[in-house]
């Protein structure tokens, strides 16, 4: 869901620096061959998130939910020289379009691709990441977030997608959407934690900045 009008969104993109042409092309064949199309980054916020990380010149990455790598991508465009993203998703029919495109940006040698459930290999990781971007399944923010912050080096950078959620975060609770439970709880804890500065962004459904302090 965007929160401003399409001709605004138009008008913000086309004021905006272009996605490569890798991009544009992985944007089409998403939408050509995946079910769940709209769950890409797509261009604006593909380029706020390439934008944060030429900010940060970051070493290391961490990536939850890959799909079909947009946003590695996006987020590989601020990478230091040596550095390197690790990408988690469960999906294992996605590899195919993900290696495709990785390897036409010849950027495949500086991506680790964790095929497996997020919550099996967060535990498992090793050593502080400059900048994590969270962008998976939404039912397991909060559980993801317990792993994520001790991950995150001082002074990184926590990007957590969709936080608006269509806007149901400002909703009655309704005890049969879990998701929107989920993410109320995660911003509220998100924005409660001493060690974590947010700002919440109405950037496409919503992202939230979290400086670790
Ligand atoms: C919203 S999409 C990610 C979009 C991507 N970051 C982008 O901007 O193009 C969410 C992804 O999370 C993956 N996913 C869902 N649950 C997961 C889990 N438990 N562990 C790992 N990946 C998961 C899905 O397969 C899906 O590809």
């Amino acid at each position: 869901m965007e929160f401003i009008s399409e001709k605004l969104l138009d008008y913000c993109i086309s004021h905006s620096s272009k996605e490569s042409e890798i991009l544009r092309e992985l944007n089409r064949q998403t939408h050509i061959r995946t079910l769940n199309p709209r769950m890409i980054s797509g261009k604006h916020q593909g380029r706020f998130l390439s934008m944060i990380s030429k900010i940060l010149r970051p070493k290391k990455v961490l990536e939850i939910g890959t799909f079909t790598g947009y946003s590695t991508l996006c987020l590989a465009e601020g990478l230091e020289k040596q550095g390197t993203i690790d990408t988690i998703d469960n999906n294992f029919e996605l590899k195919k379009i993900q290696n495709y495109f990785f390897n036409l940006s010849k950027l495949q040698n500086q991506i680790r691709q964790f095929t497996c459930d997020a919550i099996e290999i967060l535990p498992k990781l090793k050593g502080k990441y400059d900048l994590i971007f969270l962008d998976a399944d939404k039912k397991n923010y909060l559980n993801y977030l317990k792993f994520i912050i001790p991950l995150l080096r001082k002074n990184g950078v926590l990007i957590s997608d969709n936080v608006l959620w269509s806007g149901k975060v400002i909703e009655a609770d309704n005890n049969e959407d879990l998701e929107t439970q989920v993410l109320k709880k995660f911003n509220q804890r998100l924005s409660n934690n001493k060690n974590m500065e947010t700002v919440l962004l109405p950037i496409r459904d919503g992202i939230s900045l979290s400086f670790k302090v």
